[in-house]
């Protein structure tokens, strides 16, 4: 039996003398008598109406007696007291209507690499394999952190402190004007390009055209509009279009991925960045840096992006989701004395704050030195695979096709031939469950590129093999049409 509505009262200003049982009908009368018919609604109980206007039940039963006499009311066996129906009208429950959802913005389709299934081959992945992860040094961390009688129950809205500061340490380590004072902690890169750019007053961005795909579609449902930055991983920046497309949308701010650029893998040359920054001083925009590749790259070696070069307006951000474990999703983003106040306020009133529980746990494996252990090891491991990768190509894709070697991070460009249809090579691996993500939706017009990401953090030597094979088979056939 569906249960019956249970009739919400509002009791008006009251002082104790002022609550009779005359009162207490009179109100709830008046509510009975209102446009809206509310028969077959449940009165509440005599010992919770009691207990909310603090007085005796007896002072309630008086009342509720009243109301029958009077008809409003009616009981129904044990079940309780009803409001009692009234005639020629319709009961509550069939006035009230089911509403229509809210219209909510229509996004494009893209594949959530998050859920694929596990018998599946992710060869555009930009996640670590997930037995490299140091899941069990995680766990240490986290058991430790509960088990301190020290451990604050609140959390702070700019993060933990002793976390900011370690993160600023090893900024400054790389070269970077930080401070613990300007850093706030976010759940990953994505909340901090979400800060970033909702707090913006000139509501134009430009960014990577290929862009990436949660950055371009999270700034327009922000309302700001974007505008395309052509990248060809092979060649770099055309810095002719850059230029008259900063001239021409007037951007309050650059969003770039300085290392390893989602998807096209790409990563700025010095050169580049200069340019860039110098831009940035011209057409007075401020920059967003994406670092979150950086740590990616073979021999622990750093090149210094836009933070380090441009100084401390360039507003940083980077992630330990990618590289660290995806369920902890932390990240932060390094701002200045002018910026900080504006992101601190934009994150607490979109969040709050971050779970300090994981705050706390990521604290202590980064001070413990797991977080550098854990580095080299994904650095040596990753350098395997991208060897690995590279021989594979070189060995089984037919001459036409060619690849970028961008030396670290975990993706790599593979361009074919316009004659190819990337469409029908995707169809095909599909059918053989090898799961390749499309990349034609991320260009902002006509796209300059023809291929797709191959990612090689991802997958055991033996499935990169597996994939590249049937790959290499597709492109082929594709290749005689
Ligand atoms: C370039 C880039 N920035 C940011 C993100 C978001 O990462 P996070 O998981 O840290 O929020 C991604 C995710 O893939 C990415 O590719």
């Amino acid at each position: 039996m569906e249960r019956p509505p249970y009739l919400r009262l509002h009791f008006g200003p009251t002082s104790e003398r002022q609550i009779s049982t005359k009162s207490i009908v009179d109100t709830i009368r008046t509510q009975l008598n209102g446009k809206i018919d509310l028969s077959g609604c449940r009165l509440p109980p005599i010992r919770a109406l009691a207990h909310q206007l603090g007085v005796s039940k007896n002072t309630i039963q008086i009342a509720y007696d009243e109301l029958k006499i009077l008809g409003l009311i009616e009981g129904r066996d044990r079940a309780g007291l009803y409001v009692a129906t009234r005639e020629k009208s319709l009961p509550f429950s069939e006035v009230i209507k089911k509403v229509g959802s809210p219209k909510l913005k229509t996004y494009p389709a893209h594949p959530n690499t998050l859920e694929h299934s596990p018998d599946e081959i992710q060869l555009s992945t930009v996640f670590l394999d997930p037995d490299i992860l140091p899941r069990e040094k995680i766990s240490e961390c986290y058991r430790s952190v509960l088990k301190n009688p020290g451990l604050r129950t609140h959390y702070s809205s700019q993060g933990l402190l002793p976390l900011r500061e370690i993160i600023a340490k090893r900024l400054r380590d790389r070269g970077m004007d930080a401070d613990a004072r300007h850093v706030v902690i976010t759940a990953g890169s994505q909340p901090a390009i979400d800060i970033t750019t909702r707090s913006l007053q000139t509501k134009i961005v430009g960014t990577e055209d290929p862009f990436y795909f949660g950055g371009k579609v999270l700034m327009e449902l922000n309302g700001l509009q974007t505008f395309g930055l052509p990248v060809d991983p092979f060649v770099g920046i055309d810095k002719v279009i850059w230029e008259q497309q900063i001239r021409k949308y007037r951007p309050g701010l650059l969003y770039l991925t300085t290392n390893f650029q989602n998807p096209n893998g790409y990563s700025y040359t010095s050169e580049e960045l200069a340019h860039i920054i110098e831009w940035a001083h011209e057409f007075g925009f401020g920059l967003l840096e994406d670092d979150w590749g950086s740590e990616m790259l073979s021999y622990s070696e750093f090149r210094p992006g836009l933070r380090a070069l441009g100084g401390k307006d360039v507003l940083y951000i980077n992630s330990y989701t990618k590289k660290l474990l995806p369920s902890l999703r932390l990240g932060y983003i390094l701002g200045s004395e002018k910026t900080i106040d504006n992101l601190v306020m934009a994150k607490r009133v979109s969040c709050l704050g971050t779970p300090a529980l994981n705050e706390y746990a990521l604290f202590e494996f980064i001070d413990r030195g797991h977080y550098d252990t854990h580095l080299k090891n994904v650095q040596q491991i990753l350098d395997q695979r991208y060897n690995n990768c590279l021989n594979l190509l070189r060995e089984l894709m037919p001459p036409e096709i060619k690849w970028t070697t961008p030396g670290g991070g975990p993706i790599l460009w593979l361009e074919f031939p316009k004659r190819v249809s990337i469409e029908q090579i995707i169809q095909n691996l599909k059918n053989k469950k090898i799961h390749l993500i499309p990349t034609q939706k991320t260009f902002f017009k006509t796209p300059h590129n023809h291929g797709v990401k191959i990612g090689y953090a991802f997958l055991k030597e033996h499935q990169m093999q597996k994939a590249l094979e049937l790959l290499a088979v597709e492109l082929v056939n594709e290749l005689k049409k």
